[in-house]
């Protein structure tokens, strides 16, 4: 069951040339993107109203996309213009619009009711090419259900383990120390401070042997991880009594990142991940990032194999921790959401969503 009044990422916009039809699913519903002559993108149902042939096999003809089975040819806003050999075009042919935001640099599509959509709904990101920010991108298919993933960025007690030697290296507090957590429209943040934290590579050198680092991100549905991380002298974390540093960062670094539902078992993860421009240089963003992506490979294995052996036993109960906290807290607002939806709830501690 799927949350349809939402807003998904279909893709970083820089994906989606011009001259070319795009084919993408989300929430098991084929889509078909392309753009128009003034450069917008159109997002329409990747399946002609004919005899469903998909319309990503077509063919442009200016703004106009043609179904190249049998000749249907649709308007950006779906209307079927001409069908070969027949005058009346019936008022039912046409296929589905779906509302389209270009937001920083990720193309957003609302898949559920058109009226309800509400672009103040899209969370704030980053473009790749603000002027402050020194940033790279990327994306990486799962063959795993959306909400196992989702669980993992709302438990960052793995980075202490599944990350030992990349993301979590020498930050036992990842999993020792819990974070602060509170609701968000449609999603929670969460924040903490790790203490005494000895950085290695370019970043002991330009910040020292001893930092306090302040984690902050927000999640909101189905998957946007909105986070900043600021390393600060030692002693700010006590100085700022748990709460937002109160100096200034030394470092800071930002990841922004999406998970879009494709299917029960498929799913795309889009990341960008970097500096303050004035702190990285081009080279030092490279390391940082690759380091990122081999994390993001570790999340992928045991994310992967996790579903292999979910799937082996749907039923079986998993045993709640106090780290689970993020993970249940999200999961009872997805069912919130389906409720919404007209949806029966997933159940929030199923283990087979
Ligand atoms: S299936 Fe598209 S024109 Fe027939
Ligand atoms: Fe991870």
């Amino acid at each position: 069951m799927w949350v349809r009044n939402a807003w998904y990422v279909a893709g970083w916009s820089h994906e989606f040339a011009a001259g070319r039809i795009h084919a993408r699913t989300i929430i098991d519903q084929p889509v078909a993107l392309y753009r128009i002559g003034d450069g917008g993108l159109v997002a329409l149902e990747d399946r002609c109203c004919h005899r469903f042939a998909p319309l990503s096999m077509g063919r442009l003809e200016g703004d106009d996309l043609r179904c190249m089975y049998h000749g249907l040819k649709f308007a950006p806003d779906g209307r079927c213009v001409e069908i070969p050999g027949q005058r009346l075009i019936p008022q039912s042919a046409c296929v589905r619009r779906y509302p389209l935001e270009v937001r920083g640099s990720w193309v957003w599509l609302w898949m559920g009711d058109v009226a309800a959509a509400d672009p103040a709904l899209i969370p704030p990101s980053l473009a790749l090419d603000d002027p402050a920010w020194r940033l790279k991108a990327g994306h990486l298919d799962y063959a795993a259900h959306y909400l196992l993933i989702d669980d993992n960025l709302l438990d960052l007690s793995h980075l202490s383990f599944a990350h030992e030697k990349t993301l979590g290296q020498d930050m036992p507090q990842w999993a020792d120390e819990r974070p602060r957590m509170a609701p968000l429209e449609r999603g929670l943040r969460v924040q903490r401070w790790i203490a005494d934290h000895p950085p290695r590579g370019f970043m002991k050198k330009k910040l020292g042997e001893r930092v306090d680092v302040w984690n902050a991100y927000d999640f909101v549905f189905p998957g946007v991880f909105l986070q900043r991380t600021s390393f600060h002298a030692a002693g700010t974390a006590d100085r700022s009594a748990g709460a937002a540093p109160v100096d200034p960062p030394l470092f800071h670094r930002i990841d922004e990142q999406a998970v879009t539902p494709i299917s029960a078992r498929g799913s795309r993860y889009f990341y960008a991940a970097g500096a303050r421009a004035d702190d990285i240089d081009p080279e030092r963003l490279d390391r940082l990032f690759a380091v990122t992506e081999t994390a993001f490979g570790e999340d992928k294995a045991l994310i992967e194999a996790q579903q292999k052996l979910i799937d082996l036993e749907p039923g079986r109960r998993m045993l709640p921790t106090s780290f689970d906290a993020g993970p249940t807290r999200f999961r009872k607002l997805v069912d919130d959401l389906l409720v919404a939806d007209g949806a029966p709830p997933a159940g929030v501690r199923s283990a087979s969503p």
